[in-house]
């Protein structure tokens, strides 16, 4: 039974189209997958239907009935769910708070809000989604992405039995698990699954083309703005699914490496230790790309974290070609030939009201300054246009404001302005989460030709077959600690996965 249907949408932007002949159907009790690359128009349709966005023209019908969704009110008092791309908390307010945000609060004497039975409620809520370790007294603010991304699922997932609203029939997901661990994951889709088994309608947008193969049992591919497919994935093939992606054939696998890994060594660190870490020590070479590995929060991203000053002091010694450095703050790793990709890109790295241009330059705007005085404001454009080129960033021009690109653009943005400081050393964590798969590939490529300039990087990922096919060696982290080193010849994504569970060391180190 068809549940909503969705028919040629027309949406621009200030002239730029990024909806035309956008078409999505989709069953009551079905996972639907919106496929698309970085700028297709998935998150805009998306906002169209949560009624966020204003179409041109196109139309929307639920049970086979039109209906305008003119506003977020709206949208909801037709039993539609939103999980956005951008997480939109309130940071001052609570947990149970941003949980109930716009429903009604329970009440003492229908007058004073109960704020016992709200906490208590948030904390049910919140078990449903198999959540125990967030408290709903908690302000929004304190904590981790990936925990607000929890909390932003189980405000979309709770009982919807509103005040004259239907119950929830459609839950719309816009890359709900771009900022959760794999075990996080993994409970998200069991209750995904719970609401398709009940009848709801899940329409679930993801770059992760494993997750998608596994969840969904139909998908929908968009392609500069027009849906090109419908598919059943039974049969599918994921070759076929990227394909239809890019419009082209696509050759799937990693740039091979260009030039051998020299002797010298690019960065030390020794006897790094933090509240979390314990003395972990390594080298890093000229022309390496070193994999950090490890279940999620073992030690990876602390690493690169500590090494730029991210989170306040660590022991331990430091040094850039052989010379010392100590970095207090991570802009000032910038000056020091060092690049840090956080891996809460667009929360910590972006200004999204600046242009991309003043995004790219930012840290290293000394080197576009003219006589000491003047901002060279040509030569700013000139190297985002440069490298927006190299990422394949999907833009206007290098004067669009960040805000108005699509999620995966808005991270290609950061990626461009890591490389933008000729940096000699790139601390790179999680570079390809959230991009699609050919800026992937472009992402592959330019590391390679990065260290064939003889640049070292440092990897942190969680995605294994990047870290077998790029890195030259692993580091498997367990509990802050360095648990086995590795090299990457003759190692398998299996191989490396059972080395992040606890496996002993394989023979290949
Ligand atoms: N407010 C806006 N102003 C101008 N352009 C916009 C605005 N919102 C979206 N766009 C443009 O519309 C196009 C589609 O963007 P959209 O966010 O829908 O892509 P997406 O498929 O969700 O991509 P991603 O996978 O990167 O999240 C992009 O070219 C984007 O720059
Ligand atoms: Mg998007």
């Amino acid at each position: 039974m068809t549940l909503l249907s969705i028919r040629d949408l027309d949406k621009s932007f200030a002239g730029a189209r990024a909806l035309g002949g956008a078409s999505l159907e989709v069953r009551a009790g079905e996972v639907h997958a919106l496929m698309g690359e970085n700028g297709a128009g998935k998150s805009t349709l998306i906002k169209v239907l949560a009624g966020v966005v204003k179409p041109d023209a196109g139309t929307i019908e639920i049970d086979g009935a039109p209906v305008a969704i003119a506003s977020p009110a709206e949208a909801l008092r037709l039993g539609l769910r939103f999980i956005h791309q951008e997480l939109s908390v309130v940071p001052h307010l609570s947990v149970a708070e941003n949980i109930f945000l716009g429903r009604d609060y329970p009440r003492r004497w229908g007058v004073w809000i109960d704020w016992d039975g709200l906490n208590r409620r948030a904390a049910a809520v919140l078990a449903g989604l198999g959540v125990s370790h967030i408290q709903p007294a908690r302000k929004m603010a304190r904590l981790s992405v990936g925990d607000q991304m929890l909390v932003k699922i189980a405000a979309a997932f709770q009982d919807a039995s509103l005040e004259g609203g239907a119950p929830a029939r459609l839950y719309v997901m816009d890359e709900p698990t771009a900022a959760l661990s794999a075990e996080e994951s993994q409970r998200l889709f069991a209750v995904i699954r719970r609401l398709r088994a009940a009848g709801a309608g899940i329409v679930y947008v993801s770059h992760r083309l494993d997750e998608v193969m596994e969840l969904a049992d139909r998908l929908t591919v968009l392609r500069d703005g027009s849906t090109v497919a419908t598919r059943d994935i039974a049969g599918l093939q994921k070759l076929e699914v990227i394909e239809l992606m890019i419009g082209r054939r696509f050759a799937e696998g990693y740039p091979p490496r260009l030039a051998p890994v020299s002797d010298e060594v690019a960065l030390g660190v020794e006897h790094l230790s933090t509240a979390y870490l314990q003395d972990v020590s390594f080298e890093v070479r000229k022309g390496e790309i070193l994999g950090l590995a490890g279940l999620e929060g073992a030690g990876q991203s602390e690493v690169i974290r500590a090494i730029v000053g991210a989170d306040g002091g660590h022991d331990g010694a430091v040094s850039l070609a052989g010379r010392p450095v100590r970095i207090e703050e991570p802009v000032s790793a910038w000056q020091k030939g060092l690049a840090f990709l956080p891996r809460e890109r667009r929360q910590e790295a972006l200004v999204p009201s600046a242009s991309i241009a003043g995004n790219v330059s930012l840290p290293h705007l000394d080197d576009l300054v003219r006589f000491g005085l003047v901002l060279d404001r040509a030569a700013e454009a000139e190297q985002a246009v440069e490298l927006g080129r190299q990422v394949k960033l999907k833009a206007k021009g290098p004067r669009q404001k960040v805000r108005e690109l699509s999620g995966g653009n808005q991270q290609k943005v950061v990626f461009a302005r890591a490389i933008a400081g000729k940096p000699e050393v790139l601390l790179l964590d999680e570079p390809t989460r959230g991009v699609d798969v050919g800026a992937r590939y472009d992402i592959h490529a330019l590391l390679r030709e990065l260290t064939a300039e003889g640049k070292a990087v440092v990897l942190a990922s969680s995605d294994l077959p990047e870290l077998v096919y790029m890195a030259d060696r692993v580091i498997v982290f367990r509990d802050g600690k360095v648990a086995t080193t590795v090299s990457t010849e003759g190692l398998d994504q299996a191989g490396l996965a059972a080395l992040c569970f606890g496996a002993p060391a394989a023979p290949s180190a």
